[in-house]
């Protein structure tokens, strides 16, 4: 199957998901995550609110917030076609509809972090395999965004979030897709060399 048709055959389980059954998930994705190094320890984390029934990351960031952990979510950057930009949030940050109708932080209020001084990156996405390849929307934005990642350097850690009907045998990869280091799951964490 091409990625496309990968997407759709995934999004498709993933909406058939009961409300129970997504509320256990998001509840025992915390504990999965606790057992990453960069997410107990890293001071600045990236996360992303929940989207097309995406695993619910809700649970997560009260849990980092209450722990003092800085919090950035992504933002279309407003002058790189293509690219994310990291921002910084909290309770009171002044957040704005993108044209995707997700909620992000305003750009006019805060100034972005550079990527590469993030600690940790949890991302979103739609498919996974057992090596690390990562499928996303189709935007292709986390790749061009983590292309730096394939000089040297200091790197985040990338961590995919997920339910574990999400993991597909093997994806095709192109040479642009950016490889995770593991992906948490209600389930288990994956981590990749
Ligand atoms: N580093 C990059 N430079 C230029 N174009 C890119 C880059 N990464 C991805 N793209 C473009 O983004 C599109 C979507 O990428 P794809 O990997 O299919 O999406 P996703 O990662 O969201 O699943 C591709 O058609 C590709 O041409
Ligand atoms: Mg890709």
């Amino acid at each position: 199957m091409n990625k496309p048709e990968i997407r759709r055959a995934i999004r498709q389980r993933r909406n058939q998901l009961t409300r129970r059954q997504r509320q256990q998930a998001a509840r025992q994705l915390l504990h999965t995550l606790r057992q990453a190094p960069h997410f107990q320890y890293a001071s600045r984390i990236a996360l992303y609110l929940t989207n097309d029934a995406e695993i619910d990351t809700a649970i997560l960031l009260r849990d980092l917030q209450r722990r003092g952990r800085q919090i950035f979510l992504p933002v279309l950057h407003p002058l790189k076609k293509g690219h994310l930009s990291f921002l910084p949030y909290q309770r009171h940050t002044t957040m704005v509809k993108n044209r995707f109708g997700i909620s992000e932080p305003s750009f006019r209020h805060t100034k972005a972090t550079p990527t590469r001084f993030l600690g940790l990156i949890c991302m979103p996405l739609v498919a996974f395999d057992g090596t690390g390849n990562r499928l996303g929307m189709g935007g292709g934005f986390y790749d061009r965004t983590l292309m730096f990642m394939r000089k040297s350097g200091h790197k985040p850690a990338l961590i995919g979030l997920a339910y574990e009907l999400q993991k597909w045998d093997e994806l095709p990869a192109e040479p642009w897709d950016i490889r995770l280091n593991g992906i948490a799951t209600e389930r288990t964490l994956y981590r990749f060399g």
